[in-house]
């Protein structure tokens, strides 16, 4: 089975940070987001895998050279714009050919077991099949209503939804959804919507199967839910140390710090992780924070956020808390006598001072 990871989208919620970076090569304990569903995949032997893209294919070719599992066959494939989860499908017919495929949105963090759903599917003769997973507010998801094993429909973000099966974003279909995806038209929000897809494939009788999943699943389309899935990870760091700490530090809790980082007279508070070539100098640096590599933290204090490569934060005395600080960023206080603030900042900055 081959697999299809969609990767295109305007992430408009992350904005500043995704005029910069593509929002599923965003680092999120120090590995990009579309690592943690490659690991899903190449665990349930999925290992042919098209990327549907808007732009960006250099970038997302530099990252992928870093991923773990070399055996990996990538392929990307353009969507021309971002007009909806169907039409990202439409466009990988030609990779796809008549192979059932999985198809993965990708800018979602999941502990799945794939493996079951792929069995499954085959198991029962599938045109496809659905991970759902049980939902506390249900009319702000894709929902599907069932019974005995098959989908009896779909419905986006319900006023008065029927289950609390929310679909993940996680699918397998055979060849039958492309002739779905040409026969439906846009929504009211002018996208080309899988759901409608899927009640096509329903409404001309396909059998459309579910799983139903209680690991964990989470959105990553917006600030909080970055923070929220890296103190998730971070949790679960394995201490780690191939950098230099000196005798004036403290480090406490689980720390992985990188090749040849530096620590000189500071606080580690983990859980954390310090990527390499990174030089920490008179600081604090509290619980959930990831740090990347190249960077500089000098005569300041940050927790509970991700710093990504070659930045500099310097003389900020004041906890730097819940942030998200992009390439090549500076951070920098001068301490002078006269107080006053200097702001370099890009289109849809978001800058909140205390
Ligand atoms: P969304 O989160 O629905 O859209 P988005 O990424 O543009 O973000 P925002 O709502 O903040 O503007 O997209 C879900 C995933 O699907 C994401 O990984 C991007 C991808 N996608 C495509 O590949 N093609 C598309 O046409 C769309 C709409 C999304």
């Amino acid at each position: 089975m081959k697999g299809v990871i969609l990767c295109g989208g305007l992430g408009t919620r992350l904005r500043p940070i995704t005029y910069s970076i593509p929002k599923q090569l965003i680092p999120i304990s120090n590995r990009p987001i579309i690592y943690y569903i490659l690991d899903s995949l190449v665990k349930a032997k999925v290992n042919e895998i098209g990327i549907v893209i808007n732009d960006n294919e250099d970038f997302f070719k530099e990252v992928l050279k870093g991923y773990e599992d070399k055996e990996i066959k990538f392929k990307f494939i353009q969507q021309s714009q971002p007009l909806g989860l169907a039409d990202a499908v439409s466009v990988s017919e030609d990779f796809v050919k008549d192979e059932d495929f999985i198809v993965v949105i990708g800018d979602n963090y999941y502990e799945l077991d794939l493996e079951n759903l792929i069995s499954d599917f085959y198991d029962t003769s599938s045109n496809c099949s659905i991970l759902l997973h049980e939902v506390d507010e249900p009319y702000n998801y894709g929902i599907a209503e069932v019974k005995e094993g098959q989908i009896l429909d779909v419905e986006e973000k319900p006023r008065n939804p029927k289950t609390n099966l929310a679909i993940t974003g996680i699918y397998i279909f055979d060849k039958n959804i492309f002739k779905a995806c040409k026969e439906i038209g846009p929504s009211w929000r002018g996208e080309y919507e899988i759901t409608d897809g899927i009640k096509w494939l329903l409404n001309n009788s396909y059998k459309v199967t579910y799983n139903i999943s209680n690991s964990l699943w989470m959105d990553l389309g917006t600030y909080n839910e970055l923070l929220h899935v890296n103190q998730h990870l971070l949790s679960k760091v394995n201490p780690n140390n191939k950098g230099l700490i000196d005798e004036k530090s403290k480090i406490v809790g689980s720390i992985s710090i990188g090749d040849n980082s530096k620590i000189f007279n500071s606080i580690i508070r983990g859980p954390a992780i310090i990527g390499s070539n990174t030089i920490i100098e008179n600081s604090y640096i509290g619980p959930y924070t990831s740090i990347m590599n190249n960077v500089k933290i000098i005569d300041s204090q940050i927790e509970n956020s991700i710093v990504l490569d070659k930045c500099s934060i310097l003389k900020i005395s004041n906890i730097i808390d819940s942030s998200i600080i992009e390439r090549n960023s500076t951070i920098v206080s001068n301490n002078s006598y006269r107080k006053a603030n200097t702001f370099i900042l890009g289109k849809d900055s978001n800058l909140i001072l205390y």
